[in-house]
């Protein structure tokens, strides 16, 4: 198969989906990689390392999606990549169509084969593709919380661990699931109050077992959130509902009972957000103040860690990756279903349900393009 490596063209992304340990793997199996100059350069992997691991490097985007069959990338292809695309070319990166109707449009028209990162799934229903950046998310929101609370930049100017004789800070989690448990990790490591609260009982019980003795368990429910957010000094949102826009957990008229200088970071953002005067932000203006309480809504937190979100990402696609390559799309989804599950729009048919209501566009059973 021949295998190209685009560089990612949207604003402010860093990351590459391939790296030099992946190109390595590829070359072992007898595939050719083409790897755009300075595709890897955001992520601290530069031209050499990719040539040394033998991929052949190409001086522009054009040039790889002439000659790859299969395009592996990070972001969803935007205005300028569509046309590059060729009917039958295998695109294989996250697309998130639900939220893009012109970004479907151009999918049908230009004919590829589009696998989504996002909806590959596991029999168990967990989505394997989507679980690494929730880690880098879950314990950057830690980092970025400790940082926000300092004075300078108008935090509250409390330390999350305190120190002998002082009482560290009280951190208050919403939702245990993969942000949530990783989040809870770094802020009971840096020696915070946590307490993290969920819905769902077992996950509460699993959560209470393996937790340190610094975290507590609690049910998430209205009564709990009011009480807790009153001597919080960060709040963590991590809730999701599958398929739905996030609740609204903690309203305007509880961030006014919250203390000065507090800082909520609304990790569900990009679900709408669990907060209700959360609004997008981004990397260059992170944060706002609302009722004295410092908000961090970065809908793209791991973009700011690349080299370490390239590696989480890239440990989880490459496997799917190298059988879609050893393979071909085709004979690698007739035999896995996780994968079979990534295919989105085939040769211009929607194949995934959910994409097709979002638009009303005609859908296509997956069985049919295979
Ligand atoms: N901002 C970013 O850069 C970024 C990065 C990665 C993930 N995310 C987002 O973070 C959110 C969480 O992702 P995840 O991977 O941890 O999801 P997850 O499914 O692993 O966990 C969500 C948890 O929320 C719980 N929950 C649902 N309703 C709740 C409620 N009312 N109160 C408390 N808990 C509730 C669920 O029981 C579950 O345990 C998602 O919206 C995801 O898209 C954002």
């Amino acid at each position: 198969m021949i295998v190209g490596v685009p560089k990612e063209i949207k604003n402010n992304e860093n990351r590459v989906a391939v790296t030099p340990a992946g190109v390595t793997e590829f070359v072992k199996r007898g595939h050719t990689v083409y790897v755009q100059k300075s595709a890897g350069e955001g992520s601290g992997f530069a031209d050499e390392s990719y040539e040394k691991a033998g991929a052949i490097l190409l001086d522009s985007i054009e040039e790889v999606y002439a000659k790859a069959e299969m395009i592996v990338k990070v972001k969803e292809p935007i205005e300028p990549e569509y046309k590059l695309i060729r009917e039958g070319q295998l695109v294989f990166t996250y697309f998130h169509f639900a939220s893009s109707e012109a970004l479907t449009q151009a999918m049908i028209e230009q004919k590829g084969v589009c696998l989504a990162y996002e909806t590959v799934e596991k029999a168990d229903g967990s989505l394997p593709l989507l679980i690494p950046m929730s880690e880098v998310a879950g314990r950057m929101a830690v980092q970025e919380g400790a940082k926000y609370l300092e004075k300078p930049v108008g935090g509250r100017g409390i330390l999350l661990g305190g120190v002998p004789g002082v009482m560290p800070a009280n951190v208050l989690i919403i939702g245990g699931g993969v942000v949530g448990t990783q989040a809870a990790k770094m802020a009971a490591g840096l020696g915070a109050n946590v307490t993290i609260m969920d819905v769902n009982l077992s996950r509460l019980r699993y959560l209470a077992d393996i937790m340190p003795a610094n975290v507590r368990t609690m049910m998430s429910n209205e009564y709990n959130i009011r009480e807790a957010v009153k001597t919080a000094d960060l709040v963590i949102g991590a809730v999701l509902i599958p398929g739905a826009k996030a609740p609204k957990l903690i309203t305007r008229d509880m961030l006014k009972t919250m203390r000065p200088g507090a800082v909520v970071v609304d990790v569900a953002v990009d679900q709408g957000g669990c907060i209700e005067t959360c609004t997008p932000t981004t990397h260059e203006n992170p944060t706002f103040v609302i009722d004295g309480v410092l908000h961090y809504c970065v809908a793209n937190m791991p973009g700011a860690v690349p080299y370490t979100s390239t590696l989480a990402l890239t440990n989880a696609t490459l496997p799917y990756a190298l059988r879609l390559a050893d393979l071909g799309w085709r004979e690698a989804c007739l035999r896995s279903n996780e994968l079979k599950l990534g295919l989105n729009v085939v040769h211009g048919k929607v194949v995934y349900k959910a994409v097709a209501e979002a638009f009303n566009l005609p859908y296509v059973p997956v069985e049919e393009v295979l």
